[in-house]
């Protein structure tokens, strides 16, 4: 079956909009694994717009699965991520004035700096995956830098407002997943997934695991952390093929 990550960003957006302590990020990880998350993201962005970097610290040895950070390629966040040693970092692109990661990586004009960030990132023990668009060049680039996995950005699926564009960005990312299992990449996904669009997402064969977060979140505050959780993982249940 394919895999729950829950990205807790925006438990963190709600608490940093008043200053206060609550919501407790780490309550939302542990909570989120009890009620059957697979992995537990969380996004460090240079601004700290939502998570901060005590939060990295004191969620990764309370997990119980696994800690997926995902990060610019900047020598300070590969700095923070050799001392917290996440299973799994996933490498974003990231601009300031974005609302949130708005597209992937531009592997070809950056490959040296991800070139050196995966390199490090992979001595510490971490699993590295690039966050791409649905782009075969692009997953050409990822397998000849040599990292074990990437992560689809589904966000142009998720905005599609008519059937026909949905159906040509769902094909582009099938293509894509297709292609890059084909050598031998794992195929993680997601942005922009909600409990009405990810049944065709899930039911691409070979993803090994979706990332959500907003979604999830937002459907939390009239049905609860733990129900909001359970009813993503029950659909990707049923709709996995
Ligand atoms: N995957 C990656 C790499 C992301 O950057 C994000 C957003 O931070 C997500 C998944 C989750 O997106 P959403 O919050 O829209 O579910």
């Amino acid at each position: 079956m394919i895999k729950l990550g829950i990205n807790i960003d925006h438990v963190a957006t709600l608490r940093q909009a008043r200053g206060t302590k609550y919501p407790s990020v780490v309550e939302a990880a542990l909570r989120a694994e009890q009620a059957g998350a697979d992995s537990i993201t969380l996004h460090l962005r240079e601004d700290r717009r939502h998570m901060q970097d005590e939060d990295i610290f004191a969620i990764r040895p309370l997990l119980q699965t696994k800690m997926n950070l995902e990060l610019a390629a900047t020598d300070e966040m590969i700095a923070i991520a050799s001392q917290v040693k996440p299973q799994d970092v996933c490498i974003v692109p990231e601009r300031r004035e974005e609302r949130t990661t708005e597209g992937g990586l531009n592997i070809k004009d950056t490959y040296e700096q991800l070139y050196r960030a995966t390199q490090t990132l992979t001595e510490q023990g971490s699993r590295v995956s690039l966050f791409i668009a649905p782009d075969l060049k692009d997953i050409d680039l990822a397998k000849k830098m040599g990292v074990p996995v990437i992560e689809i950005h589904t966000g142009s699926y998720a905005d599609a407002d008519n059937e026909i564009s949905k159906q040509k960005e769902l094909k582009r990312v099938t293509d894509a997943a297709a292609h890059a299992l084909s050598l031998g990449l794992t195929v993680n996904a997601g942005h922009g997934l909600h409990y009405h669009n990810v049944n065709l997402i899930a039911g691409i064969s070979g993803i090994d695991e979706l990332n959500i977060g907003h979604a999830i979140v937002a459907h939390a505050l009239f049905v609860g952390w733990d129900n909001a959780v359970r009813e993503m993982k029950l659909l990707l249940r049923n709709y996995s093929t």
